[in-house]
């Protein structure tokens, strides 16, 4: 039971494919519930029209499952925050519009909270175990399914964004490159389980020549392509026979251009504290990387949890927290927006 002065925020994600709900007091974990949909994996990837209904059918009990474990009732609630954007439309509409009946219904503040702003705030979230959390300024990689970008953290209300992806996200390359090997998607972690036991330089893959401090991953993608597409013309179970290789190959070159961008935005603005965030996070080979180039350019590194770099909504409630501390409360009648800007 939080104390009078204590400040309850329940958070609700629904941009994509994972409906989520978690109540966090004073910044700390109550409870962080996933239902993520298995429903798109034999389509290769998510259907938006599914996304919708099956986000329907869980933000009931999603959110029930939520209150009952972090033991509150909603009365006790000081506020909602929900994901407005970016994400698939129908998808968002329903965190939306669940969000605000309950905001009005519990004439609390409604929180309309960045997806993607969330992603860099889950380095603040606190659980219970203990881990250094970051000071302001400092630099975060956020690498999900749907972006890349190199945002520099001022404070939490406070992010510049220095660089972004011109084609796919980082998410996306390891799922296409994924898909073009026959894995199922999302292929990321699946690439990722696979890498480790292949060979990083088996197989050459470009560097992408970006200006400044934007991504591509398309040429990387296309020649990665053309390796699987070679290699089965001489033998079907190419890309079978080689998928440790292919995937380490693919893994190494994704992460080579991910840090060179990094390292870069660090050595431009100063700066000495990294972090890193969204999916791709959990990525083992990028943590690892990102470590060992930290150790030699005297950087601190922050790695949120697992269940804090996919897709969650402890993020939402902390990134509700700081909206609901600075005042920031959304109109009722605050609309999903599929891209901002
Ligand atoms: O942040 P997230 O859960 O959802 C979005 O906001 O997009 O990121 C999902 C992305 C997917 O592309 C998935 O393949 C990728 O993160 N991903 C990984 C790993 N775990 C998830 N990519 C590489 N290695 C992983 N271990
Ligand atoms: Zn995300």
């Amino acid at each position: 039971m939080p104390s009078s002065s204590a400040i309850a925020i329940l958070g609700i994600e629904s941009s994509c494919d994972e409906t989520a709900a978690a109540v966090l007091v004073d910044g700390v974990v109550r409870s962080n519930v996933v239902a993520s949909q298995e429903v798109h994996a034999k389509w290769g990837g998510v259907v938006p029209e599914l996304a919708s209904r099956a986000h329907q059918e869980h933000i009931v009990p999603v959110v029930r499952e939520a209150l009952l474990q972090a033991g509150i009732t909603k009365e006790q609630l000081h506020g909602v925050a929900f994901t407005q954007g970016p994400g698939l439309i129908g998808a968002l509409l329903v965190g939306a519009c669940f969000a605000r009946s309950l905001a009005q219904a519990l004439q609390i503040p409604l929180l309309a909270v960045d997806h993607i702003q969330a992603h860099v705030l889950a380095h603040l979230i606190r659980d219970g175990q203990e881990r250094p959390l970051p000071a302001f300024p400092f630099l975060n990689l956020t690498v999900s399914g749907g972006h890349s970008q190199l945002v520099l953290v001022r404070s939490p209300l406070d992010m510049q964004v220095l660089g972004s992806t011109l084609d796919d996200a980082a998410g996306e390359a390891f799922d296409k490159g994924g898909k073009i090997m026959g894995l199922p998607y999302p292929a990321g972690p699946l690439v990722d389980k696979h890498a480790r036991a292949g060979d990083p330089q088996r197989f050459e893959l470009p560097v992408p020549a970006v200006p400044g401090l934007d991504f591509s991953f398309s040429g990387i993608k296309t020649s990665f392509l053309n390796v699987v597409r070679k290699g089965e013309a001489e033998n079907a179970a190419f890309a079978q026979e080689h998928v440790g290789d292919l995937c380490a190959s693919l893994q190494r070159a994704i992460i080579d251009h991910l840090l060179a961008k990094t390292r870069r935005a660090m050595r431009d603005n100063g700066l000495r504290q990294v972090g890193i965030a969204g999916g791709v996070a959990a990525n083992r080979g990028l943590r690892a990387r990102l470590m060992e180039l930290g150790a030699r350019e005297g950087w601190d590194v922050f790695v949120p949890p697992f269940a804090y770099c996919t897709d969650n909504a402890a993020m939402i409630a902390m990134a509700g927290h700081y909206l609901f501390l600075a005042g920031k409360h959304a109109p009722l009648d605050t609309v999903p927006v599929a891209r901002f800007g």
